[in-house]
């Protein structure tokens, strides 16, 4: 059934629509829909996707005790780090994205990981962007054996989905989608519209056999994923690879996750001989200063369901600027403003007139409220050029009232606290434990409102 049909496609998004409007339907985008001859139907037909097909007798309509529940198995990979952050391991049919920066290192993680699950299960590993000399000396530096692993390299969707069909791997890695172009688009290969028809056939075939699918995307300078808020839609798992310029640490966090827990954090180190996991990253990221310094404090922070300690910096400095800057590096810089205001409001703190720059320390991004004390205590710090104590922590959320208020699994945060040797800790009162349940060494102090806090540290 060839026909030759016009549809229109974002360049922004990727989403297909049509008929031509001057608004993307999909992202919302203007002037972004361009026309694009269909020469044949995209393979599998957009009307085919339904999940399980093959199980329907007629409608497809189940009562919920006759859906197969077997379908989630999982198999870890051995690389702890790794499973962690899947949220257990592989599932059958899941598909994961994996993004990151060029050169942080993607593929030696998955080639890795493959690798060691290729000789019970089967794997496939196609490479667009490499010779399979490339990744055969990389491999070679890895230490991997040949146990079943088998390398592809192709760019062409439709080969690649057919060779899968016939070898039938358990986990297909597919480095990188944005080298990967399908017949049925007429655009070139890296555009938006490629990028998200070949990722749909994959995506569909993935569902279809209940293979493991692993796509690799590059981040842009933008920092987003080439092409592919339009992605993250279409995967299980969304995973980032992310490290601090410099560093060899390099941290893996799943951003969305189908199988498992959001804002999973797992820490590998760059060697020579690959990728190692860091099994105990609790304090990896805290510097050991000679003498306490104005404007640091040590927060302990919740990634996923570990704790983390970090250490969080403020420099607050006269402004030469009518408009004074706020910046916030590993952390959101819009509450930043907000908690500046609440500091001014409900403590008499001004940072009127200066600017305010705020840095976790180590590139570790936090996505959690418990952030706001320590970084208004840093601020304060900063501004009074008076050091925090070094054997502190800090968490707690802050609100508009200049509460302090509580955060989730404040025992765990206490007690990697105490494991770590900080002797105090200045807590939201509603997280700090009754004297019989506090961890040894550590005091707990309990606040309830913002100026108080600031009284403690002053
Ligand atoms: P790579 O996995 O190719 O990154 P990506 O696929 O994300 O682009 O990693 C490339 C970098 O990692 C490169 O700069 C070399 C370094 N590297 C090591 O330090 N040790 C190793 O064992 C390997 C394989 C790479
Ligand atoms: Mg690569």
């Amino acid at each position: 059934k060839a026909s030759v049909k016009s549809r229109y496609v974002c360049t922004a998004c990727g989403g297909i629509s049509m008929q031509w409007a001057g608004q993307c339907p999909e992202c919302g985008e203007w002037n972004t829909l361009e026309e694009q001859v269909q020469a044949t139907a995209p393979a599998g037909g957009r009307g085919s996707t339904r999940v399980g097909a093959q199980y329907a007798g007629d409608s497809g309509i189940k009562r919920l005790s006759e859906v197969p529940r077997d379908q989630e198995t999982r198999f870890p990979t051995g690389i702890g780090e790794f499973d962690r952050v899947l949220g257990g391991g592989l599932v059958a049919g899941g598909v994961v994205l994996l993004g990151g920066d060029p050169g942080i290192g993607k593929s030696t993680l998955l080639l890795e990981a493959v690798a060691r699950v290729a000789g019970r299960h089967g794997a496939l590993y196609v490479t667009g962007e490499e010779s399979l000399r490339q990744v055969g000396m990389r491999a070679e530096r890895l230490g991997v054996e040949d146990d079943g692993l088998r390398l592809l390299a192709e760019t062409r969707v439709e080969t690649i989905i057919e060779l899968a069909a016939r070898e039938r791997p358990e986990v297909l890695v597919v480095d990188s989608i944005q080298t990967i172009h399908s017949d049925a688009l007429g655009s070139a290969p890296g555009g938006v519209a490629q990028v998200r028809e070949s990722a749909a056939q994959l995506v569909q075939f993935a569902k279809r056999t209940g293979t493991v699918l692993f796509l690799v995307g590059h981040v842009t300078k933008e920092g987003q994923l080439a092409g592919p808020r339009v992605l993250e839609h279409m995967v299980d798992t969304v995973l980032y690879f992310e490290s601090d310029s410099g560093s060899r640490y390099r941290l893996l966090r799943a951003v969305k996750n189908r199988f498992g827990a959001a804002n999973e954090l797992g820490v590998f180190a760059m060697l020579d001989t690959g990728l190692k996991e860091v099994k105990n990253p609790s304090a990896i990221f805290l510097s050991r200063h000679e003498q306490p310094v104005p404007g640091s404090a040590i927060l302990v922070t919740r990634e996923g369901t570990r704790p983390l300690l970090l250490e969080l910096q403020a420099l607050v400095a006269e402004s030469p600027l009518s408009n004074p800057r706020r910046l916030a590096v590993g952390l959101d810089g819009n509450r930043l403003g907000m908690l500046l205001a609440v500091l001014q409001r409900h403590a008499g703190v001004s940072t009127y007139g200066t600017d305010v720059f705020v840095n976790i320390v180590g590139g570790v991004r936090i996505a959690e409220t418990a952030s706001d004390l320590p970084t208004l205590l840093a601020v304060s710090s900063s501004l009074r050029d008076r050091p925090i104590p070094q054997d502190w922590v800090i968490f707690g959320e802050v609100g508009l009232a200049g509460e302090i208020r509580p955060v989730p699994n404040g025992p765990d945060r206490l007690a990697e606290a105490a494991r770590h040797g900080f002797r105090r800790a200045l807590v939201p009162a509603k997280n700090c434990p009754s004297p019989g349940d506090r961890p040894k060494g550590l005091e707990v102090m309990g606040v309830e409102r913002l100026d108080a806090a600031l009284e403690i540290v002053r």
